[in-house]
């Protein structure tokens, strides 16, 4: 079924890495696998698909633009220079929500920069979801993830009004759910439902994504 012909896609992925040093750094554990997936099924249902990394494991799928970042404020940049030209974004990076205030170009000394090392202050990064959701234009749709440990439906409608999602996949962690497993057990939240899907592959929790994002966008047209 190609029904995403003629639409642009946008999928941010993995995780960002903020440097401390020249071989330090803050991240975490997403392995990038339901941004992956994402992509791999709007491009074969027919999709432009460019696909924002962070540092993964995986091969990206064939026939989609790849574009590589280490940072949150690179991923933004890439993010900022598409967007404009998009359909549908979706936002499954797990971007780091600090790094350190100050890095260094050269190797931070155990002994010599103790205190560099054990007082790193940390900033906020961007929020990439945020700011293209406050961006967004008639017919564009946004669409966020939400990693919760609890009270999943009313963080996921929480952050579905404070970032201007059209669409929050909600999802439970914790217990060895979600992080690195190739299956999800999901809550699609939007303003007007909430959809509670079984447990299933990433593949397939893509597939029942773009079917509820289509069927938002023909209730936005
Ligand atoms: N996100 C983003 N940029 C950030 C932080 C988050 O684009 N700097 C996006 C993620 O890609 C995801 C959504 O926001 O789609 C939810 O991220 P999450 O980390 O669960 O939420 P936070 O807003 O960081 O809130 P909290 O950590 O309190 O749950």
């Amino acid at each position: 079924m190609k029904d995403l012909l003629g639409i642009k896609v946008l999928i941010t992925a993995g995780p960002t890495r903020e440097p401390i040093d020249a071989v330090r750094y803050l991240s975490n554990y997403s392995s990038g696998k339901m941004g992956y997936a994402l992509a791999s099924v709007a491009a074969q249902r027919g999709a432009e698909v460019v696909l924002i990394s962070g540092p993964v494991a995986l091969d990206p799928p064939q026939g989609i633009k790849l574009i590589s970042v280490v940072t949150a404020r690179d991923m933004l940049k890439a993010v900022e220079e598409n967007f404009s030209e998009v359909d549908i974004a979706l936002c499954s990076a797990a971007v780091a929500d600090y790094r350190p205030l100050q890095t260094s170009d050269r190797k931070l000394k155990k002994e010599s920069d103790r205190e560099a090392l054990t007082t790193i202050t940390l900033v906020e990064n961007p929020d990439i979801l945020a700011t293209i959701g406050a961006q967004k234009v008639g017919g564009q749709l946004v669409i966020g993830f939400a990693a919760e440990t609890e009270d999943l439906i009313e963080n996921a409608q929480k952050k579905l009004r404070a970032k201007h999602a059209d669409l929050i996949v909600a999802n439970e962690v914790g217990q060895g759910k979600a992080f690195g497993t190739d299956d999800d057990e999901v809550v699609l939240v939007s303003q007007n439902d909430i959809s509670r899907l079984p447990k299933l592959p990433k593949m397939k929790v893509a597939e029942a994504i773009f079917d509820k994002a289509m069927q938002l966008r023909s209730s936005l047209n």
